[in-house]
C-alpha cells in the first residue's frame, strides 16, 4: 500500500546530510514515514535526485538537494532553496561523514588525511549548522542531530577498553571534536529567544554500511532509531547530551 503524503503545509521539514547512501539514507526514510517533509541531501543533485526517487514513487515527502558538506559555496545555494521554498526548516540531521585513516595510527596518519577528515567530519557539521541556524531559530520545535560516533568518546579513547579506543586517529578526533562542538553548539543556542532547540550527538551503532563494512553488527535502518529519536524529541528534551542506543553515553 502507498503511504499517503503528508500535508505539506503543516509537516515539520527535516534535512539529512549525506543521505544518498547508508545510515543517511535510512534516516530519510524513517522521518519521512512519520510524516516529515524531509530533504534527502547529497554532494551532487544528480545523486540525491536518484536516492530520493524511490522514495518519492512510495509517496513519501522527500525533496532531493545538492549539499557538499565541505564546499562553502554549496552550503550556501542549498540554505537559500531551502528558504524559497518558505517551508522553514525544523530538524537538521549532520550525518555526513567520512573514515579515511583506518591503517594508521596517530604517529603516521599523512596530516592531509586528518586534514581532509576534519573538513568533512567536523567543520562540514559546523558551517551547515551555521548557514541553517536563522532558520531553524525560525521553528517552532528546531532540533539538530550530530550523528557521532563512540569513537569519539574520550572516556573509551582513555580507558583503552573498547575496540574503538585503537581506532582511526582522524575519524576519532574529529568525532571528539564533533561532540564538544554538540554541546557548545547547544549553549550557544541557548543564548538565543524564542523555542528551545534541542541539539544533540550519537552514535548510531556498528552499522553495514559503506563506511561499517559487511561485518557489522547492525543493518544501517536500525541505526537510524537513535538519531530519528533525538530528531524528534519532545519539547522538554535533553539539549547538549551525547546518546547511544537512546541512553547517555560517556563524553
Ligand atoms: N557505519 C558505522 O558503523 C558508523 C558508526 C558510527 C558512526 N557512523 C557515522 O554515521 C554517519 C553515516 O555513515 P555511514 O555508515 O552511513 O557511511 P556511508 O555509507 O559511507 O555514508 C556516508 C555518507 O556521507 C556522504 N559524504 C561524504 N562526504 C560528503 C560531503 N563532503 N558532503 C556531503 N556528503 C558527504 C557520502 O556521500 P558519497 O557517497 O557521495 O561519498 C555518504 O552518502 C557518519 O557520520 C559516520 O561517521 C557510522
Amino acid at each position: 500500500m502507498v503511504p499517503s503524503r503528508p500535508d505539506r503545509r503543516s509537516a515539520p521539514v527535516a534535512l539529512v546530510t549525506g543521505a544518498a547512501t547508508g545510515l543517511g539514507l535510512e534516516i530519510v526514510r524513517a522521518l519521512a514515514a512519520r510524516g516529515h517533509r524531509v530533504w534527502l541531501s547529497a554532494r551532487t543533485f544528480r545523486r540525491a535526485a536518484d536516492a530520493a526517487a524511490p522514495l518519492v514513487a512510495a509517496g513519501l515527502a522527500v525533496e532531493p538537494l545538492a549539499l557538499d558538506v565541505a564546499d562553502a559555496a554549496s552550503i550556501a545555494a542549498a540554505a537559500r532553496v531551502v528558504e524559497a521554498s518558505g517551508h522553514g526548516l525544523d530538524v537538521l540531521v549532520n550525518n555526513a561523514g567520512v573514515l579515511l585513516d583506518e591503517p594508521h595510527d596517530a604517529l603516521t596518519v599523512p596530516l592531509d588525511v586528518v586534514r581532509a577528515t576534519l573538513e568533512v567530519d567536523l567543520l562540514g557539521p559546523w558551517a551547515v549548522t551555521q548557514a541553517f541556524a536563522p532558520l531553524l531559530r525560525g521553528s517552532r520545535a528546531p532540533r539538530v542531530v550530530n550523528v557521532s560516533s563512540t569513537a569519539g568518546s574520550l572516556h573509551d579513547l582513555a580507558a583503552g577498553a573498547a575496540p574503538d579506543a585503537w581506532g582511526p586517529p582522524a575519524y576519532c578526533t574529529a568525532k571528539a571534536a564533533l561532540n564538544a562542538l554538540t554541546v557548545l553548539t547547544a549553549r550557544a543556542f541557548e543564548r538565543g529567544r524564542g523555542p528551545r532547540v534541542l541539539v544533540n550527538a550519537c552514535c548510531p551503532g556498528w552499522l553495514r554500511t559503506g563506511m561499517g563494512g559487511p561485518a557489522a553488527t547492525l543493518a544501517a535502518a536500525e541505526g537510524a532509531d537513535t538519531p530519528v529519536w533525538l530528531a524528534t524529541l519532545p519539547d522538554d528534551g535533553p539539549t547538549g547530551g551525547f546518546f547511544s542506543e537512546r541512553q547517555p553515553y560517556p563524553w
